[in-house]
């Protein structure tokens, strides 16, 4: 019996459909499919002899300026909020510029996640986004990844979960990704 036209053309995308979504995924060894959320902690260290944090370049414009002002930071990414006992997972590294001449903070971020441990160990995330306040909510684009996040987009958003010493503080890190074309 001769199959129906439509019957063939079922047939052709069940034959064409799986081969170009394997060889994505076996390219990757990545375990993040669809939509993706990823929970983590920013570990910051902004004083003292570990400083996680500092300021690279000063404002051009004096000790009192802050616009201009580039900092760096090499943060801990863990998977809990206590140092204590949670995983080291990666590091949380970029650079903030003031930008802001008329609102401060207003800065831009560049903030690439490394991933150095555990499942996702040599992937990354870049992200990208203004900070307009550094008491409420941070929210910024995930602009791409490497690794397990190839193609990855997405946002983050970042919100103030304690300070445990004088110098130091913890964010809740809350990752959405689309992984559909990852
Ligand atoms: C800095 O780190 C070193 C090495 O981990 C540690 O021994 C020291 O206590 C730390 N200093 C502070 C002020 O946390
Ligand atoms: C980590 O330690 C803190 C303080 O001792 C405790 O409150 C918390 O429940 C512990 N968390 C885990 C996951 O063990």
């Amino acid at each position: 019996m001769t199959p129906s036209l439509p019957s063939l053309l079922l047939l052709l995308l069940l034959a064409l459909w799986p081969a170009p979504y394997l060889a994505a995924r076996a390219g990757t060894g990545a375990s993040d499919h669809g939509f993706t959320h990823i929970h983590l902690y920013m570990h910051e260290t902004f004083a003292g002899p570990n400083a996680t944090t500092l300021t690279a370049v000063p404002s051009p414009l004096g000790a009192d300026a802050t616009f201009g002002a580039i900092g760096v930071l090499d943060d801990e990414l863990r998977d809990g909020p206590d140092a204590r006992n949670s995983s080291l997972v990666g590091r949380y590294q970029g650079l903030f510029l003031n930008a802001g001449l008329v609102s401060p903070p207003g800065a831009q971020s560049a903030i690439n996640l490394v991933f150095t441990a555990g499942e996702r160990r040599g992937s990354t995330l870049a992200m990208l986004g203004p900070v307009l306040s550094f008491t409420s909510a941070i929210e910024r684009a995930v602009v791409g990844g490497t690794g397990a996040f190839r193609m990855a987009r997405g946002y983050c958003v970042m919100t103030r979960a304690g300070s445990p010493t004088p110098e130091s503080l913890v964010y809740e890190v809350d990752l959405f990704l689309d992984m559909y074309h990852a």
